[in-house]
């Protein structure tokens, strides 16, 4: 370890100390443990805003109480350790499932404090094969499925994962405008296209939010 990457360490464990923060000492622990570039885009500011949008938007307007919540695309899990750390949600468990092997065990220390109690799991999968059960009537916590990978997933594979959610399921998907990404395959101009892409038969959330390079569209409800 070079000086810099000592000095950051030390500033995130005093940081952790300082806020008594598991999702902190998480962070710490997966960025010393796993010497994944790609880890500085997924913990960057963009995607701390984007990912507490959506925290903020299941607190206000999805009910804040869930059992299942599925997130497809799931990458380094930091979406599972900021749900899973906000005291507005009561969430049963988050299963992180992504296609890239490199991901399941950095998602694994990401959400080191919630794996003992079993709250949290990493599975390397294709979402475009992975079972949704339909949703469970009455139940006052319903499961959740998350895709806020909805851009990486090129048409017509999008339109056919997104026929494979079974009606009613309570979804909250994300996607952009951010082409200049060479894996951004599936990009929407606007939320109207958005909202086009993936329809839904109850509209709980619905909102655009610019970012530094892009805007960010957010839709949740019950398909
Ligand atoms: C760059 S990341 C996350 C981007 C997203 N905008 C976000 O902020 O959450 C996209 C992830 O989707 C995953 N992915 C792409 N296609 C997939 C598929 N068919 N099944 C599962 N994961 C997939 C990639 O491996 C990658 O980890």
């Amino acid at each position: 370890m070079d000086d810099r990457e000592e000095r950051c360490r030390d500033i995130l464990e005093g940081l952790a100390t300082y806020f008594a923060s598991p999702l902190v000492a998480d962070v710490l622990a997966a960025v010393s443990r796993h010497p994944e570039p790609d880890l500085g885009a997924a913990l960057n500011r963009n995607q701390f805003t984007s990912k507490l949008w959506l925290a903020d938007a299941l607190a206000t307007a999805a009910g804040a109480r869930f059992g299942t919540v599925t997130v497809l695309g799931g990458w380094f899990g930091v979406l599972g350790a900021i749900l899973l750390a906000d005291r507005r949600l009561a969430i049963g468990r988050v299963v992180s499932v992504d296609i890239d092997p490199r991901c399941a065990a950095v998602a694994c220390t990401m959400n080191g404090s919630h794996l003992e109690g079993g709250r949290f799991a990493a599975v390397t999968a294709d979402m475009l094969g992975w079972a949704l059960a339909g949703p469970r009537p009455g139940d006052a916590a319903p499961d959740l499925v998350v895709n806020t990978s909805c851009e990486h997933l090129r048409r017509p594979a999008f339109d056919a994962w997104y026929a494979r959610v079974p009606a009613g399921h309570l979804v909250a998907l994300q996607s952009n405008d951010y082409v200049a990404i060479d894996e951004h395959v599936n990009c929407v101009a606007d939320l109207d296209a958005f909202r086009a892409q993936a329809p839904l038969a109850e509209v709980l959330f619905a909102g655009a939010r610019p970012l530094k390079k892009y805007t960010r569209f957010m839709l949740i409800g019950r398909k």
